[in-house]
């Protein structure tokens, strides 16, 4: 688009005396500063005009705006003109003390700056399917334009806090209910309401109202402080090792206890720290990572549409083919699941519509789209029904011999033109298609688990799967809502491989003396969801050793191999589905630790021949996170330096979406950036003199640090696919 074309806004005045000014910075009418110099020009000169008697905001192209534009983020603030300072000069001075009423009209988003800029308005219209949020939290800072001031003046104490703090999206129907907007208006006549509204106001027939200074929907001090106090507490244990929600909730109360304008003061300061933050350059660096993912060069530039895909097979209705049954349902596909026999089936089944229930029961799809989503529900033994399947997806045990039988029976029943995608975890694809001649429309769909809940899928392209089918799969992702990530075949992908050696990390260690629940509590208190032995509970010890032999087959000579969880096996310990594992679970999963685990502990060491280093059994946290975390920068070095991942930030999302590594630290590699090379190096290099090979440095990790460069890409994107289609 045109530049003079973008970043303004237009002023345009009626027979009916109401000037209408747009923000015109498409796609999304971000509000850039110029956009605000702009608007407060034009706010001026409609305030000097004689024709003009009352304002009217609005957004072109049906979007109010998605507020400020995240690439300022993360910046420090050059000038008074920019943000931080515009919450009093711009919204309170110019917008909100106009000596004309200004309304806004808000359709499409309305988000952070865009929605603060129509809270300074004196009333505010929107059609019911607008989208209005203070979303600024979720980027590292605050509502940074009298946010945190107007809307619990406008909406009540709780239900602003409930917004701000979970950077909450809400429809103009409910904000309508909040008292948020003062009416709704459909799409054809939300300029001409908003203008008579605006009219009215200015003939004195309706409020003009204030939102800095209304008092009426704000609770009593008293209570206000209960409901902060209360809000502090809930936001340090969600997030315990976050500081700006507790800065937005301070920055509330001083409005509160001081007034609103002493709030915004606090507001802009507020902000201009935060936006130099570590914790928004990562969060901001995780928005943009997101995003990328959605490019992936050689394969959606190639101009090749997907085809439409009308039925799903899933084979195997256990943990994981009931959940990624349930994402298909969810996503309107007629589903076909297949189990070997009867019973398995009837349970497959089960799981799946209580999957779907336990979504209605929540509020996340009505009792009649429970009914319409169950009834595309297919369950099946044989392979009868997969004339016309279009994509299949095996989910049955993590056994090679099993899935290559599989793949060829589905060569034999499926259409030619059926996807075959393998959520295995580990296996070599490759492996998996050996005895089929259908390698080109082979793939990896790996899903996490919950399958239903998790946003990742890790699509895995062979050296021969074809375009089309990638692109087919990309397509399918978006439909059932995940993030995809694409990377190249290798023994566990990209995300397993790269966390596999955090659990063999956590298991050397406690071999040589450090403790189980330390180091859960440690990884914990860093931000993951649950430390690693916790999480091989509930993964399931079966699982974990399946996929587990088969890195230790192929990366024989530097993994760590550990007797605990066989032997753990073999006394009937499986994890939590055994109610015993790490821990030990009682009749509602809750998990305490274990004290008999040590007598396998021992029984490991004994296996290992290793001998106790006193120094482990006295790590801080600090050390046990790094023990853990910089084995797995190392091998994602690896990843990168064999082209497996596309590119240094799709590890990052993989990272956060499919094992929780903090967003807040922004994905894998941008916490190695962030603590530099070197430093990694040179620990890893250390305890690989004392632990051995398994903590050696890779060439791609020791190369970075000498040069002490980030760890991103240093060569190309390998070209490994092939172009035939069928
Ligand atoms: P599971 O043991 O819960 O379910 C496997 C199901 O496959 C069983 O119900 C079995 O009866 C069925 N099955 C076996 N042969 C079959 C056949 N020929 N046709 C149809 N069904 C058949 O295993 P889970 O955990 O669901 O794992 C399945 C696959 O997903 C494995 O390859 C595993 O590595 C992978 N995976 C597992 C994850 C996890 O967290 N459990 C995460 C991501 C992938």
């Amino acid at each position: 688009m045109d530049e003079s074309t973008m970043n303004k806004t237009v002023l345009e005045v009626g027979a009916d005396g109401v000037g209408i000014i747009t923000i015109v910075n498409p796609p999304l009418n971000l509000v850039s500063v110029d956009v605000f110099l702009s608007l407060k020009k034009s706010i001026e000169e409609a305030v000097q005009r004689d024709d003009i008697k009352a304002l009217v905001i609005t957004g072109s192209q049906g979007k109010f705006s998605a507020g400020a534009d995240v690439t300022t983020f993360g910046k420090g603030i050059k000038a008074r003109t920019d943000f931080g300072f515009l919450s009093i000069e711009f919204a309170t001075d110019t917008l909100e003390a106009a000596r004309k009423p200004i309304v806004a009209a808000i359709d499409g988003p309305a988000f952070g700056g865009g929605l603060e800029v129509a809270l300074a308005c004196h009333a505010r219209i929107s059609t019911s399917a607008a989208q209005l949020g203070l979303t600024e939290l979720q980027y590292g800072i605050l509502p940074g334009l009298g946010g945190t001031q107007r809307l619990p003046r406008l909406v009540g104490l709780p239900k602003a806090l409930e917004m701000i703090m979970m950077s909450k999206r809400i429809s103009g129907k409910d904000a309508l209910k909040l008292g948020l907007v003062d009416a709704i208006a459909p799409r054809d006549t939300l300029l001409s309401t908003a203008r008579q509204w605006a009219l009215d106001i200015s003939d004195y027939r309706k409020p003009w109202v204030v939102s800095l200074y209304k008092t009426d929907r704000l609770e009593p001090l008293s209570e206000a402080r209960i409901i902060l106090n209360l809000a502090k507490s809930q936001a340090r244990e969600r997030t315990p090792n976050l500081t700006h929600p507790l800065v937005c909730i301070d920055v509330i109360e001083e409005g509160i206890v001081a007034g609103p304008r002493t709030g915004l003061w606090k507001e802009a300061e507020a902000l201009l720290q935060l936006r130099q933050s570590d914790t928004c350059k990562a969060l901001v660096h995780f928005f943009f990572a997101q995003r990328a993912t959605l490019k992936i060069p050689g394969i959606t530039d190639m101009a090749l549409s997907p085809r439409k895909i009308n039925k799903v097979a899933i084979l195997g209705g256990g943990l994981m083919g009931s959940g990624i049954a349930t994402a298909f349902l969810l996503a309107n596909y007629h589903v076909i699941l297949k189990e070997v026999d009867h019973n398995l089936l009837l349970a497959g089944i089960g799981r799946v519509k209580a999957n779907l229930r336990s979504h209605a029961k929540k509020g996340k799809m009505t009792k009649e789209k429970l009914e319409t989503v169950s009834s595309l529900l297919e369950g099946v033994l044989d392979y009868d029904s997969f004339k016309d399947v279009d994509l299949v997806i095996e989910a049955v045990l993590e056994d090679v011999s099993l899935k290559q039988q599989v793949f060829a029976d589905l060569e034999k029943y499926c259409p030619q033109h059926c996807i075959f995608a393998s959520n295995t975890s580990s296996i070599d694809l490759n492996k998996i298609g050996e005895n089929t001649t259908s390698q080109n429309r082979i793939l990896g769909a790996h899903f996490f688990s919950p399958a239903q809940f998790m946003p990742l899928l890790e699509i895995v392209r062979t050296e021969w799967t074809s375009l089309q089918v990638l692109v087919d799969l990309l397509d399918v992702s978006k439909k059932i809502k995940k993030t995809a990530v694409v990377v190249g075949n290798c023994t566990g992908f990209a995300v397993n491989r790269m966390f596999f050696p955090f659990s063999q990390a956590a298991t050397l260690l406690v071999e040589r003396g450090a403790d189980i629940y330390q180091i859960d509590q440690s990884i914990t208190s860093f931000g993951m969801p649950m430390g690693p032995f916790r999480l091989a509970d509930l993964v399931g010890f079966r699982v974990a050793v399946a996929s587990g032999s088969q890195y230790i087959e192929k990366f024989k000579e530097r993994v760590h191999k550990s007797y605990l969880i066989p032997f753990m096996l073999e006394d009937k310990r499986e994890g939590q589905s055994t109610c015993k594992g790490f821990y030990l679970y009682d009749e509602k999963r809750k998990a305490s630790p274990d004290p008999e685990i040590v007598k396998f502990v021992e029984k490991a060491r004994r296996a290992s021949q290793v001998t106790v280093d006193p120094k482990l059994s006295r790590l801080s946290a600090g050390e046990i996170v790094e023990m853990l975390f910089f084995p797995v920068v190392n091998e994602a070095c690896r990843i990168l330096a064999e082209g497996v991942a596309i590119r240094a930030s799709d590890l990052d999302i993989a990272s956060v979406l499919g094992r929780g590594f903090p967003a807040y630290r922004g994905g894998i590699i941008f916490w190695a950036n962030f603590i530099g090379s070197k430093y990694i190096c040179s620990r890893l290099e250390d305890w690989s003199r004392v632990y051995g090979k398994f903590f050696e440095p890779c060439p791609y990790l020791v190369e970075h640090a000498m040069k002490q460069i980030p760890l991103v890409m240093l060569s190309p994107l390998k070209d490994t696919l092939k172009t035939v289609d069928f």
